[in-house]
């Protein structure tokens, strides 16, 4: 009885811990938005004077940063003064691996808001999102040119955590000609160009995305184009690679055969399709997939797919699929040929 006791004890503190899960998030958002990583950058500092640096109330700071000290996020010393670790580090604006733009991204209304409304997802089948801003994700970021660029650079801080592994895992030959379809603004292009340097690729994404693209630099000179238009009506011709990362995951099964549709009709005889996503592990391990999966559940109607998933919406979509390649990141590389 008494052991009976003691689990539920314990139980109980752990699901609290998750009761909170939000705060995290929150706290987070609220030290990345006033720059504190970077403010610690030079040196430890007192809560007060960061809060005087970063114009936050020093003794609520304090608080907030005691809590992220649990978390591997700062350190608190003997003397009140605050660190960076490396995981803070990760915070910093610029820095490599930076997430700083993807936690301003995750912290707006924009996630805030459907995220609050699980509840009505879940129950209806159908993402809040829409029915909070009166349109999908994308075509209501359209309207907000300044939510839409916050959004570009937190994407491709998310693709500069994967975009490496996954230029570095897939061999692309000699003098083939890729399309980024969807590419945001370039960062996996950018990879898989300076890793295969007779390789030569088209961005194609969205007019107001496309100025932000980053591609310009010495080493892929000549190498590139960039194009704007609609995936869901037509992509470039002709190529040898068509690329879709990071793009399925945000679509229903039917916007995605409408994306695969316009796709098989750029490609000629022999062109092959790499869809690079997470693929879902059978099994209740912890894998990062299962919880973005609820994040595409709420956001965008989209979902994060199986293997066996991929390969059913990849045949209605008139491909069958080659192979599948694991990245060490947690994209996997889809290769597939039309039907
Ligand atoms: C999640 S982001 C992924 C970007 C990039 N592939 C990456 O991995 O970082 C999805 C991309 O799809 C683009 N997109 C959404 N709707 C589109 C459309 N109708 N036509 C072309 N691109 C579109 C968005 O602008 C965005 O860049």
């Amino acid at each position: 009885m008494a052991s009976a006791q003691h689990d539920t004890a314990e139980l109980s503190a752990r699901l609290s811990e998750h009761m909170n899960g939000y705060l995290y998030t929150a706290s987070l958002y609220t030290v990345t938005r006033a720059n504190v990583a970077d403010k610690l950058a030079e040196g430890p500092l007192t809560p007060m004077q960061l809060g005087e640096s970063t114009g936050l109330n020093g003794p609520h700071l304090r608080r907030l940063m005691r809590y992220l000290a649990t978390r591997e996020v700062f350190r608190e010393d003997a003397e009140g003064r605050f660190h960076l670790t490396p995981m803070a580090e990760l915070l910093r604006e610029g820095v490599p691996g930076s997430l700083r733009d993807s936690f301003l991204m995750m912290g707006e209304d924009l996630y805030w808001k459907p995220i609050a409304k699980l509840h009505e997802t879940v129950r209806s089948g159908h993402t809040a999102f829409d029915d909070i801003f009166g349109a999908q994700f994308f075509p209501y970021l359209q309207s907000q040119p300044e939510l839409a660029s916050l959004f570009n650079r937190g994407a491709a801080g998310f693709s500069r955590l994967w975009a490496q592994s996954v230029a570095d895992t897939y061999p692309f030959p000699v003098g083939s000609k890729v399309v980024d379809v969807g590419g945001g603004t370039g960062g996996l292009l950018r990879a898989v160009l300076a890793a295969n340097p007779t390789v030569t690729g088209v961005l194609y994404d969205q007019e107001s995305v496309i100025p932000e693209h980053q591609l310009d630099t010495p080493e892929l000179e000549g190498r590139w184009s960039a194009q704007a238009g609609d995936f869901f009506q037509t992509v470039p011709q002709g190529a040898d690679y068509y690329l879709l990362k990071s793009v399925l995951h945000d679509w229903s099964d039917e916007d995605c055969l409408r994306i695969l549709k316009a796709v098989r009709s750029g490609m000629r005889k022999g062109s092959k399709l790499l869809v690079v996503d997470p693929v879902i592990p059978p099994g209740n391990e912890p894998d990062a997939s299962k919880t973005i999966d609820v994040m595409m559940m709420v956001v965008h109607d989209g979902k994060e797919r199986t293997q066996g998933e991929f390969t059913d919406i990849l045949a209605k979509g008139g491909f069958k699929v080659a192979r599948v390649l694991p990245t060490d990141s947690l994209m996997s590389i889809v290769e597939a040929e039309v039907a």
